[in-house]
């Protein structure tokens, strides 16, 4: 690993409240971008909104409610999400900012001015769910699959993007295995670019009263994609500020699967054409579904993350969306699921580890434990594993092997019964507190609060993935400070 982080997700459209599966997509980012800061690397993590967007105007209109306050309130929403999921984002983009819009403009310019985007008239099937104009191929039952709805046909004289000039190098890209993962969804690209080449496409609209305005043509305003996939730029504050030359090439774009084409090959191919460099990585995962349906604004079954946080507070819903969902597929998101999550690893298996051992160590000792030897009890955490799981962001399965250790954890104390044996009690006792200490350091990325409660009662700071050494905190001054979760019904 280098020394520096830059993850972003996708910018949400503010046409509706989030979802769950944004929800979803942001934790994901959050858990990569805390553990390179465990890992001490240098990180930038961004998220924001997609302000510009026809669908935005749409329902505002709808609303009745004129498009820049609709669009000002929705992505409050958005903004106070990350506050709710407990996310560490650095920055949060929106698209109307004026920091934005001369990038996006100057990236439409440079573009242009090399020649690569030339106008012409054009007619094909445009989905107002995706912004985005499809082909035959694309639909199912003549619908769009993303969003069961039929495109319309719309003729109009656009600018387009030479994106066909660029198939041969983005093909030699997406062939690399490091650039898409999981493996399926490379494999999706590479099989679309084989079988039907890469198109020129359109990148402004005509006649639109929301957007950016392209710098070339007062009637054409930007059209989607040169706009949003340049926030990831704009944020940085390209071309000249010291954050862009520090954090760009973005390590990890992570975004859902029905984006992947366009940050795998269209982005790409932008930023080719206006000579930047290219992101390292597009990390794809699947949609949360709810009774095997995708969530989603457009069908009208969205579940509020922030209720949801309301009800049962935010780990509990980090934990159980890392843990429920496979990266490489789509994953049912059941309350039933996240109580038994809760009941069973967070209040069994970690909860009750912290209670025991505190309760042992304030009634034998008054909380006062200084080092002790090594019961070899640390042995048993697979550090190896933890690690390659998250270089393959198998983060479900990283989390499986610490409740390994901490299930490990609840047999020693079970073993070793330290409230019968005095004679190795004080030694148990310190073999336990080290071994929270580093479950609170493992657990940080995907439950920063809880790891925080934990180490408020141990009496230690923030950990690092370095300080994983037995014997690290000589000397614990411990609290117990009520549960760590609560059981639900
Ligand atoms: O696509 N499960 O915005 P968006 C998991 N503005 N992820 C989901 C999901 C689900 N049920 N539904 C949506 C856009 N997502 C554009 C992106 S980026 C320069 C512009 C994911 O609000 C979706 O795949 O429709 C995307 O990654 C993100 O949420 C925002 O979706
Ligand atoms: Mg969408």
């Amino acid at each position: 690993m280098g020394n520096k982080f830059y993850i972003t997700t996708a910018i949400d459209y503010v046409n509706g409240a989030p979802h769950v599966g944004h929800a979803y997509e942001k934790i994901l980012a959050d858990v990569l971008a805390r553990w390179n800061r465990l890992n001490k690397i240098d990180t930038f993590f961004l998220t924001g909104t997609d302000e510009n967007a026809q669908k935005n105007s749409q329902a505002a209109k709808e609303a009745g409610i004129e498009t820049k306050e609709f669009v000002d309130k929705n992505t409050e929403v958005f903004v106070k999400l990350c506050n709710y999921l407990d996310l560490s984002n650095d920055d949060f983009i929106k698209t109307t900012e004026p920091r934005h819009v001369k990038v996006a403009q100057s990236i439409f310019k440079k573009i242009f001015d090399k020649g690569e985007i030339y106008k012409k008239k054009y007619s094909g099937l445009y989905c107002e769910g995706c912004e985005a104009f499809l082909t035959e191929r694309d639909l199912v039952d003549g619908k769009c699959p993303e969003h069961n709805k039929k495109p319309k046909i719309i003729e109009e004289e656009n600018y387009f993007f030479k994106l066909s000039k660029y198939e041969k190098e983005i093909l030699k890209l997406v062939s690399s295995k490091n650039f898409i993962v999981p493996e399926g969804f490379r494999k999706e690209i590479v099989n679309r670019i084989k079988s039907d080449g890469l198109k020129d496409i359109s990148v402004s609209r005509p006649g639109m009263d929301w957007g950016i305005d392209t710098p070339i043509d007062k009637e054409h305003k930007i059209y989607v994609w040169i706009d949003a996939l340049s926030n990831y730029i704009s944020a940085l504050g390209y071309p000249n500020d010291k954050k862009f030359k520090k954090y760009w090439p973005a390590d990890i774009h992570v975004v859902g699967k029905g984006i992947n084409w366009f940050h795998s090959v269209i982005w790409p191919a932008i930023l080719m054409s206006a000579e930047i460099e290219l992101p390292k990585k597009i990390l794809v995962h699947g949609y949360l579904t709810f009774n095997g349906k995708k969530i989603s604004k457009s069908l009208g079954n969205a579940i509020d993350p922030t209720a949801l946080v309301k009800k049962y507070s935010v780990d509990p819903l980090r934990y159980t969306l890392v843990k429920d969902i496979p990266f490489n597929q789509d994953g049912d998101f059941s309350e039933n699921s996240l109580k038994e999550r809760v009941n069973n690893e967070l209040a069994n298996d970690l909860g009750n580890l912290v209670s025991r051992t505190l309760t042992l160590c304030e009634k034998y000792f008054d909380g006062i434990l200084d080092k002790q030897e090594d019961d070899g009890l640390l042995k048993k955490l697979n550090l190896n594993k933890i690690e390659k799981y998250f270089s393959k962001y198998e983060l479900h399965h990283a989390l499986e092997e610490i409740w390994k250790f901490v299930r490990e954890s609840n047999k020693y104390v079970n073993d070793k019964e330290p409230w019968k044996n005095e004679d190795d009690r004080k030694k148990v006792l310190y073999n336990l507190l080290e071994s929270l200490r580093v479950i609170s350091i493992f657990i940080s990325p995907f439950m920063p609060e809880t790891s925080e409660r934990i180490n408020n009662q141990l009496g230690v700071g923030i950990g690092l993935l370095e300080d994983i050494k037995f014997g690290w905190h000589g000397k614990y001054n411990v609290k117990k400070e009520g549960v760590l979760f609560k059981k639900l019904e």
